[in-house]
C-alpha cells in the first residue's frame, strides 16, 4: 500500500519485516489508530529538529550537486539518522525538488521513499542481520547497477553499520574506492568508535555527521507543537515528564508515541479532576485525527 491514505483504523507500524534476503523494508500494518508517528514523521530536511547542522549541509550538497558517495551518520538512538538518510534519498530523487535542495515530499518518488514502499533506488539494510561478506559482495554487485532511470540516484542506507564485519567493510571499501556514479551509501550507527576499530580506512572515505542528542526541552517543544496541531491539551508537567523520560530512554523525537502517552496522562488526570480537556469530548483517547 503506497501513497494511498490508509483505511480508517489501520496503522502502519514502524517495525519492519524483512524479505528472506533481509533487504527491503516492508511496511507492516495492524489495526489501531492512524499513527501520529507517521503523520508527523519529517518529510523535509527543515522538519528535523536539533540536527540543523546536518540538515543545512545535506540540503546545500543536494542543491549544489555536491553529494558525497559515502556518509556516516553517527549519534544516539532515535535522533533522526535513518530519517535524514531517507530525506536525502527523497531529495536526490524528487521529481519537483526545490532550488534549495529540499524534496517536495509529495511527488510519487518522495511518497514511495517516505512510506518505505519497495523501491528500486533506495535499499535499506540492517547490518545487524546482514553481517557477512556474502551480503557485502551481493551489495557490491548490485551497486554496480546504476540507478533505475536516468537522473535517479541509488541510495543504500545501512543501519547499525557498526555490526558489519571487517570482511564486509573490505568489500564496501572497494565500492567506495571507485563508486559508481549516482550511488550514495549512508551508514548509520550509534557506535562510531566500533567502525573506527574494525574499518578505519573506510572512515576517510565517508563524510561524517554527528547527530546531537535531543534534549528534554527540544522534545517538549516538539510535543507541544504536535499537541497543538492535534487540538489537544496536556498539563505542562505531563509534557515535561514525558519529554524527560523519552530523553532518558533515548526514545528521541518520535512524537506519536509520546502524544498517545500525553493523551493517556491527560485522561488519567481528567479522571482525578486534574487537567481540563480541550477539543471534542473524549478527544484524543480514541481516533488520533
Ligand atoms: N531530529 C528529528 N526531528 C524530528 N523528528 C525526529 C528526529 N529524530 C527522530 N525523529 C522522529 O523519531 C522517529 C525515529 O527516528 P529515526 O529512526 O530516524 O532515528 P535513528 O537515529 O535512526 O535511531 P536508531 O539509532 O534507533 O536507528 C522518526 O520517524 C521521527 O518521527
Ligand atoms: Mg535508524
Ligand atoms: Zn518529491
Amino acid at each position: 500500500m503506497r501513497n494511498a491514505e490508509l483505511p480508517w483504523g489501520v496503522e502502519r507500524q514502524d517495525t519492519h519485516l524483512y524479505t528472506p534476503h533481509s533487504t527491503f523494508r516492508i511496511p507492516h500494518y495492524s489495526s489501531g489508530m492512524i499513527a501520529l508517528a507517521r503523520k508527523y514523521r519529517p518529510k523535509h530536511f527543515s522538519d528535523l529538529i536539533v540536527q540543523d547542522h546536518v540538515a543545512a549541509a545535506l540540503r546545500g550538497a543536494v542543491a549544489g550537486g555536491r553529494v558525497a558517495h559515502g556518509y556516516l551518520f553517527a549519534g544516539p538512538r532515535g535522533v533522526g539518522k535513518t530519517t535524514a538518510a531517507r530525506i536525502l534519498a527523497m531529495a536526490l530523487n524528487c521529481e519537483r525538488r526545490g532550488a534549495d535542495g529540499e524534496p517536495c515530499g509529495e511527488c510519487d518518488s518522495c511518497t514511495r521513499i517516505w512510506t518505505g514502499a519497495a523501491n528500486l533506488d533506495v535499499v535499506e539494510l540492517d547490518a545487524a542481520s546482514n553481517r557477512g561478506v556474502d551480503d557485502a559482495r551481493d551489495l557490491r554487485e548490485r551497486a554496480m547497477y546504476a540507478a533505475s532511470a536516468e537522473g535517479r540516484h541509488k541510495v543504500y542506507i545501512v543501519d547499525e553499520a557498526h555490526m558489519l564485519t571487517r570482511e564486509a567493510w573490505n568489500a564496501l571499501l572497494k565500492i567506495l574506492e571507485e563508486p559508481p556514479s549516482r550511488v550514495v551509501f549512508v551508514f548509520a550507527t550509534t557506535e562510531p568508535q566500533k567502525i573506527a576499530q574494525s574499518a578505519a580506512p573506510i572512515l576517510s572515505r565517508l563524510q561524517r555527521f554527528d547527530f546531537r542528542r535531543i534534549g528534554p526541552h527540544a522534545i517538549a517543544a516538539r510535543l507541544e507543537q504536535v499537541l497543538a496541531a492535534e487540538g489537544l491539551a496536556a498539563a505542562e508537567d505531563a509534557v515535561r515528564l514525558i519529554a524527560k523520560s523519552a530523553g532518558a530512554r533515548g526514545a528521541g523525537a518520535d512524537p506519536g508515541r509520546r502524544v498517545r502517552r500525553a493523551a493517556a496522562a491527560r485522561r488519567r488526570a481528567g479522571r482525578q479532576g486534574g487537567v481540563p480537556a480541550r477539543g471534542p469530548a473524549g478527544g484524543c483517547g480514541g481516533r488520533s485525527r
